[in-house]
């Protein structure tokens, strides 16, 4: 029996919710360690799934975390590498997140060798590695698939090289980023992923004593280093978590307080669209106040890297835009099977066409709850959504999916008047 969410609607946002920690910074960060044999001591750590799978990993290749926390949904965790003798991650464990292949990267560039199952798709698309395994070559590594495992040496050490991506790719510029620090020589990534992330990983690399300029823009330029060392860096807030809660204010006429970071430059895209479609934004003290203005207006979104539209909050707006009093579009660039919320939100009385990766989105007076499943993590939050706005009650099966990248969603609800039950 997997686990349930059941949800009873229509239940209003109103209160305040402390951001965690970014997944998607916390996850390269963890890798991170593998490149030094001082330990790294991270702060505001979010005890999430995929953080838990992280830690599993580093603790098979021979890493010694050490957990305390500060509180139910924020961590310390300090990682000694030291003693790191595996240099294979198992498909067990990569079959579970793909974001495992990020310790390709430090492994080749602190030990010069490396084993990576290949991941497998997942269910938003065939999600490739191709990019991470070209930027390995670049810099000189021997890379073989053989029998579903990446096989990768550099017995001579990593050599700095320019390298200009085709598309843009998240994980590809921090594992490409990752291996470049220890190589000796100058590594030059063009069109590099600019997302808040990628900073956070430069940001803490540097302070660990590496030589990295430009993050944040499409060009990064690495200096290689001897050897990195011991330091301590705190997550930065989880900007796809905060679009989220903001889309509760959104959906249930409500008003949240989003604390923890500068969330309107952690989201200028969405921000401005939501804007658009009625959420009113307030700057307060170390976070935004988001208020539903009492109209959902019809938008058209096309997902992009970072400046753009988030792809990670495309299934929790497709969700408010189901009440919007029109027909909006949603066209997704990113990835090429992340529509499969939308099978379920219809089941909620949704009115959505789907053109390969086109959604049109034609506005209903209401939703109506029904038992619906999560499929993927980002699909199961636009669930929890649209059922806080449904008449009725919404039961939601495999949310292990939203445990993935989310925590303490009934405590962070419950905290703003909002109820909903979780059945093992
Ligand atoms: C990161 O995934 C995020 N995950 C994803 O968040 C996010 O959706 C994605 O970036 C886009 O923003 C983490 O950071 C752990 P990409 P990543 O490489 O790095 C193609 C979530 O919900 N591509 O930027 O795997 C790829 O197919 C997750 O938190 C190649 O062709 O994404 C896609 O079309 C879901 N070859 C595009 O690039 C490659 O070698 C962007 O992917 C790599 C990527």
């Amino acid at each position: 029996m997997t686990a349930k969410i059941e949800i009873v609607g229509p239940q209003r946002i109103n209160g305040t919710v402390h951001i965690s920690g970014a997944k998607n910074a916390a996850l390269p960060l963890l890798a991170a360690s593998l490149l030094s044999d001082d330990s790294l001591t991270l702060k505001n750590v979010s005890p999430l799934v995929d953080v838990k799978t992280m830690l599993n990993l580093l603790e098979e290749l021979g890493a010694v975390p050490h957990i305390t926390s500060d509180s139910l949904d924020f961590q310390t965790i300090s990682l000694k590498t030291d003693s790191i003798d595996n240099f294979t991650a198992p498909y067990e464990i990569v079959k579970k997140m793909r974001a495992s292949i990020l310790i390709l990267g430090p492994l080749l560039s602190r030990f010069g060798m490396c084993m990576v199952s290949l991941p497998g798709g997942c269910s938003i698309g065939v999600r490739p590695i191709d990019l991470h395994l070209k930027g390995m070559q670049a810099l000189g590594a021997n890379v073989d698939l053989r029998d579903g495992y990446v096989h990768a040496s550099a017995p001579h050490g990593l050599k700095g090289a320019e390298i200009d991506f085709p598309i843009v790719t998240v994980t590809g510029t921090e594992n490409v980023m990752m291996a470049a620090v220890l190589a000796s020589g100058t590594t030059v990534l063009k069109n590099a992923a600019r997302e808040p992330e990628i900073v956070d990983l430069a940001n803490c690399l540097n302070k660990m004593g590496a030589d990295i300029s430009g993050h944040g823009t499409s060009t990064i330029v690495i200096n290689g280093v001897n050897s990195l060392h011991h330091t301590e860096h705190s997550v930065i807030p989880d900007r796809i978590e905060a679009g989220t809660y903001a889309i509760a204010a959104g959906i249930t006429n409500g008003c949240v307080n989003l604390i923890g970071g500068d969330f309107r430059s952690l989201l200028p895209s969405f921000v401005e669209k939501m804007e658009q479609v009625g959420l009113i934004f307030t700057d307060i003290d170390n976070g935004l106040r988001v208020e539903s203005s009492g109209h959902i207006a019809p938008v058209d979104i096309q997902t992009e890297s970072y400046p753009g539209f988030p792809t990670d909050l495309q299934a929790q707006t497709m969700a408010l835009l189901c009440l919007a009093d029109g027909e909006s579009n949603i066209q997704e660039n990113i990835w090429e099977n992340r529509f499969m919320h939308v099978a379920e939100l219809s089941r909620m009385g949704a009115n959505i066409e789907i053109h390969n990766a086109h959604a049109k989105i034609i506005g209903v007076n209401g939703l109506k709850g029904a038992p619906v499943m999560a499929t993927d993590l980002r699909a199961s939050s636009s669930l929890v959504l649209s059922a806080l706005a449904a008449n009725g009650k919404t039961v939601i099966d495999r949310v292990y999916h939203l445990d993935r990248g989310y925590s303490c969603v009934k405590e962070k609800l419950a905290g703003c008047g909002v109820v909903i039950d979780r059945i093992q």
